[in-house]
């Protein structure tokens, strides 16, 4: 059956982006001038999807907002003959969008549960917007060409360091079926270094059987007291093959503060308005920081001289 749906969840806390985040979707937060989620929308698009479900809570109205014609707006441009922005506001509602409301945020698994109606029967892709993800096929789509081939559930994982393993779902791999596909063991969250039986991380892009939900609604919350994808996922590779698909492109970590700086820097250095100013500003500013940083070595040095 071809993959044609995709599910964003979008409705937790973003607790991480605070007081940011107190009336706004952390999804809506813009790497330079895009909103996050209009990265993972055109992502979707770019792998084939046709129908997109968000699952929204606080801050919806942004979001359905953002992908709908704003009339006004777009009359305004067009006025000042503004074709260049009036492109960019256009492109984003020729998207085939639904939403759903979670009323409570009791986790990701239990966010992927609101979708049950929407998706049916049918095979479909989650997508967080909690990672960017760039490569010569989008991941979404090497999912779905792994699942034309296989007809299985196959989760996108990335080598992350290990101490780290602690942040992320990590997979015990049981072998290689082709390069890069692995055959999993068990999927678990959060493990500790010592415990985690790899440095092999989920990274916010699954492909997932419809059989996931009658798991997700069985299923009694787990780490962090919430009902967790990674512990449905578990279950379900106990009934029915699931894999691993490992992303070898650059991954763009958006969900906190520091990866989310870094994004919009890395993206501001390669938009076309400001690049070069932005590279002289970054240039400026290293030298700046090496000469404090020199200075206060020089002091430092000097202040253990004097000790001695
Ligand atoms: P995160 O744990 O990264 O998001 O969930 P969060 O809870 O919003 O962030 P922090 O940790 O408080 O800063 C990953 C994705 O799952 C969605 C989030 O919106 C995010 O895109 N999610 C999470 C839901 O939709 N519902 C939930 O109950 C939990």
């Amino acid at each position: 059956m071809k993959v044609r749906k995709a599910v964003i969840p979008a409705a937790g806390l973003g607790t991480r982006f605070l007081p940011a985040t107190k009336a706004m979707a952390k999804e809506m937060l813009p790497i330079v001038d895009k909103p996050t989620i209009q990265f993972i929308v055109e992502e979707a698009l770019n792998s084939g999807i046709e129908d997109i479900l968000i699952v929204t809570g606080k801050g919806k109205r942004p979001i359905e907002d953002h992908f709908d014609a704003n009339l006004e707006l777009e009359m305004n441009l067009k006025e000042k003959g503004k074709n260049d922005l009036l492109k960019l506001v256009e492109e984003t509602t020729d998207v085939n969008l639904h939403f759903i409301r979670q009323s409570h945020p009791k986790g990701l698994g239990h966010a992927v549960l609101q979708a049950k109606a929407f998706v049916g029967n049918e095979p479909f892709v989650v997508m967080l917007g909690d990672d960017l993800m760039e490569d010569r096929v989008p991941l979404s789509k090497q999912l779905i060409d792994d699942y034309e081939k296989t007809h299985a559930s196959t989760i996108a994982v990335m080598k992350v360091p290990h101490e780290d393993t602690s942040k992320y779902g990590i997979i015990n791999p049981d072998g290689q079926v082709e390069k890069g596909l692995y055959n999993v063991n068990s999927f678990v969250e959060k493990p500790e270094p010592e415990v985690a039986p790899s440095d092999l991380a989920i990274i916010g892009r699954y492909l997932l059987t419809p059989e996931i939900f009658s798991i997700l609604e069985n299923l009694a919350p787990g780490a962090g007291d919430e009902i967790q994808l990674t512990d449905a996922i578990d279950t379900l590779n106990k009934t029915q093959r699931v894999f691993a698909r490992e992303f070898k492109g650059k991954r763009f970590d958006v969900g906190d503060k520091f990866g989310f700086m870094r994004t919009s820097i890395e993206y501001g250095l390669v938009h076309p308005q400001i690049k070069d100013d932005l590279a002289e500003f970054i240039i400026e500013l290293g030298s700046e920081l090496n000469q404090k940083k020199q200075g206060n070595e020089t002091t430092k040095s000097k202040k253990d001289t004097k000790e001695k």
